[in-house]
């Protein structure tokens, strides 16, 4: 079997689901370990069926999965591999979801809508998940939707690492791109050293993915511009942002997101002038297709699996941010 062996009774293996296996296979690697041969497959139909090649009684078990596009199809895929996994008796299982599906659709805005971020982490319980891992959650209160344990991952340490030694924080303001990102933004100026901007954002309810900008609130006049954010989809919001800093008198605009869905027409619009640079991790997968010259895309590998290693070890996720970047 593979798999790391800490004692002889316990055991971890690493199970991933089609949507991203270059993420699982870098966490393995990282972890000195392999992942569990595993047949799936999707039929005519579009079901989806799973099975393990070996036993996996009594083990650790954490299920990989990067909720990319088609996202209910690979969420499907892994609430399958839960279930299998449960029914092959194994004695605990983590979900690894580097981007929690449906996260933005955490509350009712309006009446009568649903809250699926909620219902996701319902499904997981569900299917026989014990715990949840997951990095840079779009809003922290969904940590409680589950039932159990939630390792909630923060990106910023790998981003910070990447920014220290390119940005002169004399000339730097960070910025929010829109309130719900505020929080966040403060703790980058914080480490950075730097003033903090925010940016009021409009979204349309009516109309899907429209941004307007209706004003800044900080100086970032002559100032290089770091516009931080959990995730970039169709890009709307960090263009709008970007072009909105720029005409303030932003000397330049560098961007940092966790999470690339890049749904079109992202690759096109962050191509823009009004932007120098773009740096996202790999928590999805960003296809060559996706790829242009101003993007920077940072493994977050090292981090998961040293997650994963400290839950399996029962030591402290908590102790991998104290006092981070
Ligand atoms: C909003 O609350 C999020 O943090 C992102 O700013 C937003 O969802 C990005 O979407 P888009 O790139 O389509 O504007």
């Amino acid at each position: 079997m593979s798999g790391i062996t800490a004692d002889n009774k316990k055991q971890l293996v690493l199970v991933s689901g089609r949507a991203h296996p270059e993420l699982a296979e870098a966490i393995a690697a990282e972890l000195d370990s392999e992942l569990l041969p595993t047949d799936a497959r999707t039929f005519a139909n579009g079901e989806i069926y799973a099975r393990y090649d070996e036993s996996i009684r009594g083990t650790d078990v954490f299920v990989i999965q990067s909720h990319t596009a088609p996202i209910n199809e690979w969420l499907m895929e892994q609430l399958i591999m839960v279930d299998a996994a449960k029914r092959a008796s194994a004695k605990r299982i983590t979900v690894v979801a580097p981007f929690y599906p449906y996260a933005r659709q955490d509350k009712k805005g309006r009446g009568r809508e649903p809250i699926s971020a909620r219902l996701v982490a319902d499904l997981f319980k569900a299917a026989g998940a014990d715990r949840i891992m997951s990095v840079d959650l779009h809003a922290a209160q969904i940590q409680g939707f589950f039932d159990g344990p939630v390792d909630h991952l923060f990106a910023m340490p790998v981003l910070l690492e990447h920014f220290r030694a390119k940005l002169d924080a004399s000339t730097l303001t960070v910025v929010s791109p829109d309130m719900g990102r505020v929080r966040v933004a403060d703790i980058w100026s914080d480490k950075l050293g730097a003033p903090l901007a925010i940016i009021h954002k409009r979204r349309d309810p009516l109309v899907p993915n429209q941004v307007s900008v209706h004003e800044i609130v900080g100086q970032v006049e002559g100032r290089v511009c770091l516009l931080v954010d959990d995730l970039i989809d169709t890009g709307r919001t960090i263009v709008k942002a970007a072009e909105a800093l720029k005409n303030a008198g932003a000397i330049g605009v560098v961007v940092a997101a966790t999470h690339a869905v890049f749904s079109d027409p992202a690759v096109e619009l962050l191509q823009s002038d009004a932007i120098d640079s773009v740096v996202v991790t790999d928590t999805l997968p960003v296809d060559e297709a996706k790829r242009f010259d101003k993007l920077t895309v940072l493994s977050i590998a090292p981090l998961i699996a040293r997650a994963i290693h400290e839950v399996f070890d029962d030591g402290s996720v908590t102790s991998m941010f104290d006092g981070a970047a």
